[in-house]
């Protein structure tokens, strides 16, 4: 990587930090498009998730709140019901356009219980592809479950030597790489051992960044909060899981780092945003990187939910969606409420 394409890629990864807002995560693969369509009898087709992506892309102002979108390969090979491409449109809008490319988890053999994220085999020229089409980061995810003996250290370091060689691919492609290691949050296991496998899955990661010579600078890390599991009856207060999540990455993420872009996996909607905004009114001014949302669900839900595949609910949809983007963009300043009212 000559000098030229690292300021590109620094400057690029600043941008998506930028203060106020965060990422729109609209990646979703088309089973799991088709998965939240089928709750509201969306036809699961080709044409309606072109629809509903438009719809998104398209809120009038999103660029307030939203720095970048991660789309979804199909979308950006798709046009708008205008005949524009995706990656135009946000680009003319002010959001920079980026794309998951990981093609997906499968079952570690000899790992029962576990998963490796493929996707490594011809990404190379995938990258270059997506470079020349205009997308300027990507997206890789390898997931992490807790339950008896798992993660092994096996599995941990087959998914972060990955996310190391992608990240490695795309910065030499003009990329910059969101890396995200997903502590799953189905299971019963406490805020304390969400917290040890949180820290041994990035320590990892920065250890594999490192052999990979990644250039640390510009990249994105993308991790989970640090929370008890959906089935532990030990649930914590925002501030305990605040705290919690804070404590582990500043033993883990190293200070080159420019930003933390949280995922949401499943989290109630305003708790996200909550403990999202816990952790910039506290500690703000005391951390090394700047702490953003990378939300999918946690900001699509409510927007789905009321489209349902309705042309007529388009324009109310990209309200509900402008306002859960800048509720997520108070919190990312530490200024978010949940009461409605104190939003303006
Ligand atoms: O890979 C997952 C998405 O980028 C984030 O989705 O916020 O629903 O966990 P989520």
């Amino acid at each position: 990587m000559n000098n030229t394409m690292e300021v590109i890629l620094i400057n690029t990864a600043h941008a998506l930090m930028a203060d106020g807002k965060g990422l729109l995560a609209m990646d979703e693969s088309s089973p799991t498009c088709n998965k939240r369509f089928a709750i509201y009898d969306i036809p699961q087709t080709p044409e309606k998730r072109r629809d509903y992506r438009e719809l998104l892309v398209t809120a009038p102002g999103l660029a307030e709140y939203i720095s970048g979108a991660i789309l979804y390969e199909e979308t950006v090979r798709q046009l708008t019901s205008k005949g524009e491409q995706f990656v135009d449109v946000l680009e003319k809008a002010g959001i920079i356009p980026g794309i998951k490319v990981d093609t997906g988890t499968v079952d570690l053999v000899n790992f029962p219980g576990e998963k490796i994220t493929e996707g490594l085999d011809g990404l190379r020229a995938r990258l270059i592809d997506f470079a020349s089409s205009g997308l300027r980061f990507a997206k890789w995810r390898g997931v992490f479950s807790i339950g008896e003996g798992i993660p092994t250290d096996e599995c941990i370091e087959a998914n972060t030597q990955s996310l190391a060689r992608y990240a490695a691919l795309c910065q030499q492609a003009g990329l910059v790489p969101i890396v995200e290691p997903e502590v799953l949050m189905e299971g019963n296991h406490s805020l304390d051992e969400c917290s040890e496998v949180t820290e041994r899955v990035l320590k990892s990661l920065f250890y594999q960044l490192y052999k990979q010579r990644v250039l640390l600078e510009a990249l994105i890390l993308k991790p989970n909060m640090v929370l008890p599991g959906l089935d532990c009856t030990d649930q914590k207060s925002v501030v305990e899981t605040a705290d919690a999540t804070i404590e582990c990455l500043k033993r883990c993420v190293p200070a080159a780092v420019p930003g933390v872009a949280f995922l949401s996996g499943g989290q109630n909607g305003e708790l996200a945003s909550e403990r999202l905004n816990q952790m910039n009114f506290k500690y703000d001014s005391k951390l090394p990187w700047p702490l953003t949302f990378s939300f999918s669900r946690a900001i699509q839900l409510p927007v789905l939910e009321y489209w349902k595949g309705i042309p007529e609910n388009t324009s109310e949809a990209q309200n509900i969606l402008l306002y859960k983007a800048k509720c997520n963009s108070l919190a990312r300043k530490g200024q978010y409420a949940m009461d409605p009212a104190t939003i303006e």
